[in-house]
């Protein structure tokens, strides 16, 4: 296949360049693109911005995260037109779910604007794609309509205690639940529905919070999931011991409340998903679900449809990747469309990763340039 070589501007961290195939060397994309492990792409989470407004230790903590951190300048930001068109093709290669992430997607400026491009957009059948958005829920209660308007489709809001004076310490901003209640309700009030909770649970941090979350949410209609804090990056000085492992979290709940196993409901899942019980022992719709993500105890890689872009346009094939592959330069570069699905399908094609099953036998992080690994806050959840 003929190619040609894209000069690489930034070198920021390690990077990879995309092949691109001459035009007629392409194929046309069918909707299904299977990695080298056979596993389709169907998820792109697109971070809009590296900053965040908290600094929650397991993210990112403030002793790196200080004044003197360098941000991305807003040039090397894709802009909404260049981040329609990578989403408009990854959905030609199949993808069906659009997550926003960040850092914290709601500090990029007019948001609601790359919603309205991405809501226009549609998958392989036709459909809209599920568009979604994760945000740490402090600057919904503002903008919430906006983006319902926009055509977003679903929002999922991180929350990791009730307790003020913990929840305060954790985004070690000082910022207090009510704000992030505030935040879900206005969601709430704005039209969405089915609207999820993420509280990341760090054994003897905010595990003692696990019931009386579960029991405020329960009943509500909205879904909390009750995340395994992960060694992701190479900032948040992780520990397995500070992880509370999921059927610990089911164990403590059911010693409370029923709680019955559900089928999932779409394959690649990262939840596991229990259903609240009614009195004669069977899930109770009206009580709702909850959900645990087990990335470290019971790893899910093995359907794993998930790729990852970055603000500054680069491709990412799992969240604990060192590298990723630069499609900006393409589209700075004045590729064709055929061009970039031909480049994103010979990168998708070779795609091997598997982190969360190999982390037990891989040596711990060096934290050299090479294999340093990509943060939470630069490629979001
Ligand atoms: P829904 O479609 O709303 O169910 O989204 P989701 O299940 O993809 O969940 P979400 O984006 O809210 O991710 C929840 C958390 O799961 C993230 O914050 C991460 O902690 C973890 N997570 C998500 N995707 C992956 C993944 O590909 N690998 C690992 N190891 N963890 C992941
Ligand atoms: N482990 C697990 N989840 C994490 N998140 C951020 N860092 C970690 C980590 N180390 C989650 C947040 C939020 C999403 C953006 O990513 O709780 O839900
Ligand atoms: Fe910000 Fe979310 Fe990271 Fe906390 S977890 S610092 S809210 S991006
Ligand atoms: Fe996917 Fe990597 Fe997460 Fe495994 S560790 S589920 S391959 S993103």
């Amino acid at each position: 296949m003929a190619e040609r070589v894209i000069p690489i501007a930034d070198q920021r961290a390690p990077v990879l360049q995309p092949v691109v195939p001459v035009v007629d060397a392409c194929q046309a994309p069918s909707g299904l693109l299977l990695d080298a492990r056979g596993r389709p792409l169907r998820d792109l989470r697109i971070s809009v911005t590296d900053r965040c407004n908290f600094r929650c230790s397991y993210c990112m903590p403030k002793e790196v995260f200080d004044q003197h951190y360098r941000y991305l300048p807003h040039g090397d930001l894709l802009s909404f037109e260049e981040i329609t068109r990578v989403a408009r093709l990854f959905l030609a290669h199949g993808v069906r779910k659009l997550r926003l992430t960040g850092g914290e997607p709601l500090l990029r400026k007019d948001l609601e604007r790359l919603v309205e491009q991405l809501a226009a957009l549609r998958t392989v059948d036709g459909r809209a794609p599920d568009l979604t958005l994760t945000t740490n829920g402090s600057l919904l209660a503002r903008k919430a309509r906006a983006l319902k308007a926009a055509g977003l489709s679903r929002v999922t809001v991180s929350l990791d205690s009730l307790d003020d004076a913990v929840f305060r310490r954790m985004n070690d901003m000082d910022f207090p639940v009510a704000g992030v209640l505030e935040g879900i309700a206005a969601a709430r009030d704005a039209g969405f529905d089915h609207l999820k909770v993420n509280m990341v649970v760090k054994r003897g941090t905010n595990d003692h919070e696990i019931p009386a979350m579960a029991r405020y949410f329960r009943g509500t209609g909205i879904t909390l999931r009750f995340i395994e804090y992960m060694d992701v990056g190479a900032t948040n000085g992780w520990r397995m011991d500070q992880v509370l492992p999921s059927a610990q979290v089911i164990a403590r709940l059911q010693a409370e409340l029923p709680l019955v196993p559900l089928a999932a409901s779409a394959p690649g899942e990262t939840a596991k998903r229990w259903g609240w019980a009614g009195p004669d022992g069977r899930h109770d719709p009206a009580l709702g679900e909850i959900g645990v993500i087990s990335s470290v105890t019971q790893a899910f890689c093995g359907d794993c449809n998930r790729a990852r872009l970055s603000m500054e346009g680069r491709l990412y094939l799992c969240l604990f990747a060192s590298q990723g592959w630069d499609l900006r330069s393409l589209l700075r570069g004045g590729v064709s469309d055929e061009q970039l699905l031909g480049a994103v399908a010979g990168i998708w094609g070779q795609r091997s990763d598997r982190y969360s099953e190999l982390r037990a036998s891989l040596p711990a992080d060096s934290g050299s340039s090479g294999t340093r690994r990509i943060e939470m806050s630069y490629i979001g959840g």
